[in-house]
């Protein structure tokens, strides 16, 4: 571990140098939360892109995938829009032996589930499908009937909230009326950029994956208006592979 010049305690990190454990302790969510804490975590290219060829998995990097576990052990839910769910790491969330025993040690529950944003009400029956940790889905008032029976039948928590696009607010409370106060935001853009906009986001984990690729991807957050949300940098963890990861906090 480093110490950046000038700050204590110190806020510059080698990945390499910390073990797994070290970096759940590194992320862990403040101890006395009373109401839910959004922390989000993207991954961007250096000019920004938050996908290459469509896919922001595509700009992955072994210290990016190793902290993005590291990210989820830590959480008590993984939240996600109705598009992020369909990816592959949204099927089934692992917990290791380790993991499991840090989240114990610390008061957390042994797993956590996803919970997923949609106005339509369509999950993906891969995460509708995971009984050992079923999930929550936040869904729309007007949803599709037929999507809506889907997920009345399954073993998912279905919490019905109102309006077509569901405020950042209403999400927020309803995590929090579950206990589900450590949450991991996980994207996309669209729900990113709503919490943005809505003045919702208390942290963000941003990875700089260390790749130009201009094209037509997006930003990890747009609106029609101006947004303006200063951040303080708590963390900087740099990774051999030249990623970079830093922790931004409006608190
Ligand atoms: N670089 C990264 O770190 C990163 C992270 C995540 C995703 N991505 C990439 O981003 C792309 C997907 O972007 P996206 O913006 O479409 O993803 P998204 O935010 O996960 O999904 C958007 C969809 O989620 C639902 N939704 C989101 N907010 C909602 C709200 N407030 N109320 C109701 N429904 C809401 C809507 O679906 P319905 O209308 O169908 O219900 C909406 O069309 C993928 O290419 C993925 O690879 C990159």
């Amino acid at each position: 571990m480093t110490t950046l010049a000038g700050t204590s305690p110190p806020i510059l990190h080698d990945a390499e140098a910390l073990t797994d454990d070290a970096l759940r302790d590194l992320f862990a969510y403040p101890a006395d939360l009373a109401a839910p804490l959004f922390r989000a975590n993207f991954i961007a290219s250096i000019d920004g892109a938050v996908t290459l060829e469509g896919s922001g998995r595509k700009l992955g990097t072994p210290t990016d995938r190793r902290v993005f576990g590291r990210l989820r052990e830590v959480a008590d839910v993984v939240l996600v829009g109705a598009t992020t769910a369909c990816s592959k790491p949204y099927a089934d969330i692992r917990m290791s032996a380790e993991a499991q025993a840090w989240r114990l040690s610390r008061g957390l529950a042994a797993t956590l589930p996803v919970a997923v944003v949609s106005s339509r009400g369509v999950v993906p029956p891969a995460v509708l499908g995971n009984v050992t940790v079923p999930p929550v889905v936040l869904v729309a008032a007007n949803a599709d009937a037929a999507a809506r029976r889907v997920l009345d039948e399954s073993e998912a928590r279905v919490i019905e909230l109102p309006g077509d696009r569901i405020g950042s607010a209403a999400i927020r409370n309803a995590l929090g009326e579950l206990g589900l106060y450590r949450v991991l935001v996980e994207g996309g853009p669209t729900l990113f950029s709503q919490f943005v906009s809505d003045n919702e986001i208390d942290e963000l984990c941003l990875t700089t994956s260390p790749k130009l690729v201009a094209g037509p991807a997006r930003r990890i957050a747009a609106a029609d208006g101006h947004v303006e949300i200063n951040m303080q940098r708590r963390g900087i963890l740099a990774g051999g592979d030249g990623t970079v990861i830093v922790r931004w906090a409006r608190y």
